[in-house]
């Protein structure tokens, strides 16, 4: 069974210690450290910009997977990459010109990754497969924690698993929303090598990250 990457999303941390809880996930065994990015425009949430990244960055020095839920992108791409953004992932709805959106992400120096809604096929990645680092399937409609998982989203994961693996390139294939202990081993087993999660990693208090993490990993049978 391949490796899954876990990435806490910050989201659901108490943003008034995120600096603490960025190193507690770290110490947990996080992967990479998933920061939602949200305008109150594209979404119906707003959070934090390159301000708040760039003042997390010292806290670990694990990938920042960042996930721009806004519109515009472009004019913040070079932002992001100062504060240290390791992997920028946008949603084509953001416009107007996605693929020249992931062309200045890369020439910026940072792993360009595309996300896709509930709604969005997975038809839009065919174009773009050479352009991107990761694809992340949005499992619940962007904006908030704690939502349930939408089930038809494993499909779109099975498809996309076979289209990376055609293309012979090396890459991610992130689920985000809803994954938890109950919903990982379908996620895993669809395809995914990377899982976003928000509520489930952060809940119990410091003391129980480890273990909320482990619990998202593939199991293995005897
Ligand atoms: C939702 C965000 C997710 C969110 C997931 O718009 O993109 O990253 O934090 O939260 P959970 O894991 O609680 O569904
Ligand atoms: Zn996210």
């Amino acid at each position: 069974m391949r490796d899954v990457l876990i990435s806490p999303s910050i989201l659901s941390a108490d943003f008034a210690r995120l600096g603490d809880e960025i190193r507690a996930v770290d110490a947990a065994g996080a992967d990479m450290i998933h920061v939602d990015v949200m305008d109150g425009h594209f979404v119906p949430n707003l959070t934090f910009g390159p301000p708040v990244l760039e003042k997390l960055r010292p806290h670990t020095s694990k990938p920042f997977d960042v996930h721009l839920m806004m519109a515009p992108v472009d004019p913040f791409i070079g932002e992001f990459a100062k504060a240290g953004a390791d992997i920028l992932t946008v949603h084509p709805e953001a416009g107007p010109h996605v693929h020249r959106t992931l062309q200045a992400i890369r020439s910026a120096g940072m792993k360009p990754g595309l996300a896709l809604n509930p709604g969005t096929p997975a038809d839009v990645v065919e174009p773009l497969i050479d352009d991107v680092d990761l694809i992340l399937v949005m499992s619940v409609n962007p904006g908030f924690g704690g939502q349930s998982f939408i089930e038809s989203q494993l499909r779109k994961i099975e498809r996309l698993r076979h289209m990376i693996d055609q293309s012979g390139r090396d890459i991610i294939l992130e689920v985000d929303g809803g994954v938890n202990e109950k919903t990982a081993p379908s996620v895993i087993s669809a395809g995914v090598t990377a899982i976003v999660a928000g509520s489930a990693v952060f809940k119990g208090g410091e003391g129980a990250y480890a273990g909320n993490i482990s619990a998202l990993r593939p199991r293995v049978h005897a």
